[in-house]
């Protein structure tokens, strides 16, 4: 390991749970990662249409990651070979891509994160090929909410317990469910780091948030039940009772006061369009 490396593997300091609190500095690294991982989102949303294929998007997206010298954290991560997870319907997440054609109706996750110099930039929203029908458009509204409701409980000296109390509360309300195997993480200059920011919760529960604390939030919603199960292909996780399933998911970092979202759309889209 060189002297460079070391000096990054001991900046800022680690709290009792093992999350990283970074330095002011790093805030400008994240935001070029999530600021190109957002952009990729925000130009894949006029290629998404009834005919086309995951593969295709995701053939696009690699393109894209290329094209900018940026570096795709999926490839190449735990055997995973594509630059995006696609997650079509019941698909609640890892959903890879290929041949499958998108028909009217579906609705699908794009799922990506970039590394520019060195930092990881994590995000995902959902997309419609065609119009989706009622139940489809309320779960994503729903799921975009609950994220954010998330997000506004971003603050020193809150927990992750009330990031979760807030989603799960939000969602159940809205008589959907919260997926509880899979969770956000900690990134940075590492993809996932500790915490496991669960997506549900109770309030004033697990480590209390801190300036410097870089995490993503990406909560799953089930318009039926929250079980899940991974297919044979050991990535593709899906609804158990096959009820369609909804993401979305910011990289976030705490500040003196709030929030930072690193990933928000540069060009002020986030919500699908439809039609
Ligand atoms: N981007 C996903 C997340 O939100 C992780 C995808 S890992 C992959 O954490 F290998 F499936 F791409
Ligand atoms: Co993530
Ligand atoms: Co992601």
């Amino acid at each position: 390991m060189d002297g460079a490396t070391l000096e990054h593997q001991h900046k800022g300091r680690m709290t009792k749970e093992g999350i990283r609190i970074h330095e002011t500095a790093d805030f400008e690294g994240m935001h070029a990662a999530g600021a190109l991982a957002a952009q990729i989102l925000d130009e894949i949303a006029d290629e998404v249409a009834p005919g086309v294929t995951t593969g295709a998007l995701d053939q696009i997206i690699t393109d894209k990651v290329n094209d900018t010298g940026a570096k795709s954290a999926t490839i190449g991560y735990k055997g995973y070979q594509h630059a995006s997870c696609i997650s079509v319907n019941h698909v609640v997440c890892h959903g890879i891509p290929g041949p499958k054609v998108l028909k009217d109706g579906d609705i699908l996750n794009i799922d990506v994160t970039v590394i520019v110099d060195g930092w990881f930039g994590d995000t995902s929203r959902m997309y419609v090929a065609g119009r989706p029908n009622r139940k489809a458009e309320r779960l994503i509204q729903v799921t975009h909410d609950a994220l954010f409701k998330g997000i506004e409980q971003v603050k020193p000296g809150n927990t992750f317990g009330d990031i979760g109390a807030a989603i799960q509360k939000y969602v159940e309300s809205n008589r959907m469910s919260v997926v509880r195997d899979f969770c956000g993480h900690g990134l940075g200059r590492v993809f996932h780091a500790p915490p496991n920011v669960l997506h549900y919760g109770r309030p004033g529960t697990n480590a209390t948030l801190e300036e410097g604390m870089f995490f993503t939030i990406e909560p799953m919603v089930n318009l039926g039940r929250p079980e899940t199960k991974v297919l044979p292909d050991d990535w593709t996780a899906v609804t158990r009772d096959r009820s369609l399933s909804a993401q979305f998911e910011h990289s976030v970092g705490v500040t003196s006061d709030g929030v930072e979202i690193f990933t928000l759309s540069p060009s002020g889209k986030f919500h699908p369009t439809y039609g």
